[in-house]
């Protein structure tokens, strides 16, 4: 590369970092996302180091954040709101624990390590122990005033709870909004016709600048205090830990991650245990931060223009990553929902290449302003499904093309029908993709468990007209199967051997299979323990009374199981599959007298270790308790397993007592 390069590509990735930083910091708007930002940073860093001679005052590095905007009255950092170098690998972290031991002439070195929380810096002011103003980061000089609506956030005490402190203090954090809460927003906005927020930090974001402190009051912000600023007349400890251990103490909200670690080996370790946790936290995190444990030693580190020495993010691997948007298409559900999907230029986002991702529905599309060709944002957490987010406008090619959404059925061409949101194709088992969603869902593990038979094998069976129905599965024969390539002798016989297994069943998988919209495992099991045998369904005369007023099934659902039952052709292939040999096991109904349960009303909220929802319900039922799904004055208590959300406050506020899983498990196993 010659000067003139170097210059140049400096100079382009200084404009990029600057469109970025504005839309991130003063717009509340993001681009892209962080990903990408700290790896374009990242090489404006590198470069810059190692051409010393084109670094210039006004280079994104040499500054802390963007300009703040004029709508909130500004307020001056005593000391500076800093940022954090970011370590992405393994090595990052060795050579930080290098640098430092050899300045510190150590051989080992403490650190406080924490989750790094994606939400957004305050610093919180407190004199003679009342809170009487906050700031945000603004440009880590300047920040706004946000003193009123910090005030609305429940978990930062107004008054702290200890007199002997110092007389100003100064404590900063994070200020996010869990992922629980972020759906349940994301649910009222839609419900109020809202805009949606793309992720928790930018829901905490648009919660927190909100110029009418009312409309904060209602979003559900939480606060983890990480660090001290400005503190006068007083002192509070000498290692970071304890420091915030007082704190604590006083009433602010730390980290329960928070750990004291040692070396590099320590900090590691930390590392993996967070990242296998991640999704199990309520917060979202994009990496872990490591403090040296003892201020003296911080003291003796300093800073670097932007960073303190003492201190590194090692990011985890991202969640949301750019690129390109190939083409649309449209995916057919077992109901007929049709949902738009993206093809994607491929792009590994934590650890899993994402090339294709959902983009929900016809209006999201047009809300987003989202065209074949642009760059999008995609996002990938936890086992969900990845989704286009956002749609990076600063990078939109001049021949993108608008998406039109088709009028028919790309798969059958039956005409398209709108139900409420959702565009769904009229076709119903005449077409083949609904046809063969059903086919898999009927197989399916929860479902009759016909295990072998997955997605390829139904496509082939499908398309070659071997079956039509779920009911055609247990007429196969070996000669028919063995006519479809890469099914041998072998592969043959393990399919029938597992069509004919799955003959033995119970009612309740055996209704879930079915696939009846709306009907999960819950309600199957409503509906199987209602009825106790599947004649009585059939020879009901009126099923929508009958079953409406079922624990658990409701006006829609009821309506859902009448039509599905009503029609001649779903009766039929019923009664094919139980000509076939289709048995159930008898519904258990076994009421204990276990006094904890019987008769009583569970909540269940957030995800248990050793059972899944559906198995606590039927544990819970068969000893004669009830499960609800609302929280109420009538519910006796409350089971709370991982990442649960609001409920746990709800339950508090009612005085409905707490189970957690393991006095749960007690609970299941006492005597009768
Ligand atoms: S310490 C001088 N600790 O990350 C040290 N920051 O990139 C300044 N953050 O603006 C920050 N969790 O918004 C620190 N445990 C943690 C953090 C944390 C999240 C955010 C914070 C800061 C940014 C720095």
């Amino acid at each position: 590369m010659t000067d003139q390069d170097i210059s140049q590509r400096i100079d382009t990735l200084r404009t990029l970092l600057q469109r970025w930083n504005y839309a991130y910091h003063t717009l509340d708007k993001p681009d892209v996302p962080d990903s990408k930002y700290d790896q374009v940073f990242q090489e404006l860093l590198d470069l810059e180091q190692q051409f010393p001679q084109f670094i210039s005052s006004d280079s994104p590095t040499q500054r802390i954040g963007s300009v703040p905007l004029d709508s909130f009255s500004k307020i001056k950092h005593q000391l500076p709101m800093l940022s954090l170098n970011n370590g992405f690998e393994e090595q990052d972290v060795v050579d930080f624990d290098r640098r430092a031991r050899e300045k510190l002439k150590k051989n080992v070195i403490d650190y406080a390590a924490e989750p790094k929380i994606d939400g957004l810096a305050v610093s919180i002011r407190y004199e003679k122990g009342l809170l009487v103003q906050a700031a945000t980061r603004g440009d880590g000089s300047i920040g706004e005033d946000i003193t009123l609506n910090v005030r609305t956030i429940k978990n930062i005490p107004l008054r702290l709870l200890e007199k002997n402190i110092p007389d100003i203090l100064e404590i900063r954090g994070e200020i996010f909004i869990t992922k629980a809460n972020f759906l349940k927003l994301n649910d009222t906005q839609q419900a109020n016709q809202e805009k949606l927020f793309a992720n928790p930090r930018n829901a905490a974001a648009g919660s927190i600048r909100q110029l009418d402190p009312n409309i904060t009051a209602q979003r559900p912000l939480e606060f983890i205090c990480y660090g001290v600023g400005d503190i006068q007349n007083g002192q509070l400890s000498d290692t970071q830990i304890e420091t915030l251990e007082i704190l604590n103490k006083w009433g602010i909200p730390i980290a329960k991650e928070l750990a004291l670690v040692t070396g590099v080996e320590g900090c590691l370790q930390y590392y993996t245990e967070m990242l296998k946790k991640r999704q199990q936290l309520p917060f979202e995190i994009d990496g872990v931060v490591y403090k040296i444990n003892h201020l003296s030693d911080q003291k003796t580190l300093g800073f670097v223009s932007r960073a303190p020495r003492w201190a590194l993010a090692h990011k985890l691997p991202a969640q949301e990553k750019v690129t390109q948007l190939q083409t649309i298409e449209i995916q057919v559900g077992r109901t007929g929902a049709l949902t738009p999907v993206a093809r994607l230029t491929p792009v590994q986002i934590a650890g899993v290449t994402v090339t294709n991702a959902t983009l929900h529905n016809a209006d999201f599309i047009k809300e987003k302003d989202i065209k074949i060709g642009d760059f999008v944002t995609v996002r990938r957490a936890g086992d969900v499904i990845p989704e286009v987010v956002n749609v990076v406008l600063s990078m939109r090619p001049v021949n993108v093309k608008p998406f039109e959404f088709p009028n028919t059925c790309p798969i059958c061409h039956s005409p398209v029908v709108q139900k409420s949101k959702i565009l769904q194709c009229s076709g119903g088992l005449n077409c083949s993709a609904q046809r063969k969603q059903s086919i898999e869902h009927f197989a399916s593990k929860r479902a009759m468990n016909i295990d072998g038979l997955g997605e390829k094998l139904v496509e082939k069976l499908v398309d070659t007209n071997l079956i039509k129905t779920v009911a055609d599965l247990y007429y196969l024969k070996a000669e028919q199967l063995a006519t479809l390539d890469l099914m041998g002798e072998t592969s043959t016989n393990n399919i029938l051997h597992a069509i004919e297994t799955s003959k033995k069943t119970t009612f309740s998988r055996f209704l879930f299979a079915l696939g009846i919209v709306g009907i999960g495992e819950t309600a199957s099991l409503a509906l199987a323990k209602h009825f106790g045998h599947l004649e009585k369904i059939l020879l009901c005369p009126n099923l929508l009374e009958e079953t409406r007023y079922i624990f658990g099934i409701g006006e829609e659902r009821a309506a859902n199981i009448a039509n599905f039952f009503n029609h001649e052709a779903n009766r039929q292939v019923i009664q094919k599959l139980l000509e076939s040999g289709i048995s159930f096991e008898e519904q258990p109904t076994v009421i204990s007298n276990n006094s904890n349960i019987h008769g009583k009303v569970f909540v269940l909220t957030g995800t248990l270790d050793s059972m899944t929802r559906e198995q606590a319900i039927v544990e819970i039922e068969k000893l004669g308790g009830k499960v609800s799904n609302s929280l109420s004055k009538k519910t006796n208590y409350l089971i709370v397993g991982n990442d649960a959300g609001s409920k746990v406050v709800k339950a508090e506020k009612l005085g409905v007592p707490i189970l957690d899983e393991s006095q749960f498990l007690k609970w299941l196993e006492e005597p009768v």
